[in-house]
């Protein structure tokens, strides 16, 4: 059991990539928190994991909310005792030419996918540091690193996403605490609900693999930096993309 006796949060956990990791996580013996929207399925989706390996349980908490952000922390300590690791997680798209973006379109995408990710780290760092130990992973993108017609807000977050996980990793090594990106390429979840067959196709062919990765792909890459078989990496981007940002073909 790789993450045995160790709490973890997984913020935006109740579908897609989040859940999968839950999922993932408890199996190797870690009690989880699931976080997502109130409104999510979340609740449910924990109480049939619970037990599945470590606890499960549910917590509410909307990343653009410090309030939540920090009583998810909180509460996690306060039921758990500690937090070990944290998988932050919580997303959205929002794809449009940037021409037609609205300063409110912007800003909703900037604060759930970065100013969220800030929020998370704030509250987990201050718990991290106080134990001495912690794994903070945040979820970036392909796009972190690389840009797409329609995804300026996405792009331009998922970039912060990158470069404020190398700034919190030297902070927080000397402190006991690892910190690392993950870079997801397209992966079949929720998100990509909208696409139409032609976009899907064309989406598949920037990949050299020759298909879109599956949420459990980047489970088992987010178990092993949560874990302590990544004890000597911290400040790392971790690409999971089938081969999305080696180039083309
Ligand atoms: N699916 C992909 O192709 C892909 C590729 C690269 C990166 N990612 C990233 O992976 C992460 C998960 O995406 P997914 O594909 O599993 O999407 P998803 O839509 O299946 O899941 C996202 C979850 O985040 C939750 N969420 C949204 N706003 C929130 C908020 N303000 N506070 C808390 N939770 C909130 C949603 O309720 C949902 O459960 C995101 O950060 C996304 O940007 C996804």
């Amino acid at each position: 059991m790789r993450l045995q006796g160790k709490n973890m949060i997984v913020t935006g956990g109740a579908s897609g990539i989040g859940l999968a990791t839950v999922e993932r996580c408890l199996r190797e013996g870690a009690n989880l928190v699931l976080s997502d929207l109130a409104a999510s399925d979340g609740a449910a989706r924990a109480q049939a994991l619970d037990g599945h390996g470590g606890r499960c349980l549910f917590m509410p908490c909307d990343v653009t909310s410090s309030g939540q952000v920090d009583a998810l922390v909180a509460g996690t300590v306060k039921q758990l005792g500690s937090v070990d690791a944290v998988f932050s997680n919580a997303g959205v798209g929002g794809l449009r030419p940037a021409h037609e973006m609205s300063d409110a379109d912007w800003l909703r995408v900037i604060d759930i996918n970065l100013s969220g990710v800030f929020r998370v780290a704030r509250a987990a760092l201050q718990q991290m540091y106080a134990q001495g130990s912690g794994s903070l992973l945040n979820c970036s993108s392909i796009l972190g690193g690389l840009g797409q017609s329609g995804a300026v807000a996405y792009s331009a977050a998922k970039a912060g996403v990158v470069n404020m996980t190398r700034t919190l990793a030297i902070e927080a090594a000397p402190r006991g605490v690892r910190v690392n990106s993950i870079g997801p390429g397209y992966i079949d979840t929720p998100l990509l609900n909208d696409l139409s067959p032609e976009m899907r196709q064309a989406l598949i062919a920037l990949h050299p693999i020759g298909r879109l990765g599956r949420s459990d792909e980047i489970a088992n890459a987010v178990l092993f930096l949560a874990s302590d078989e990544a004890s000597y990496v911290t400040g790392s981007h971790l690409l999971v993309d089938g081969g999305y940002s080696a180039g083309k073909s």
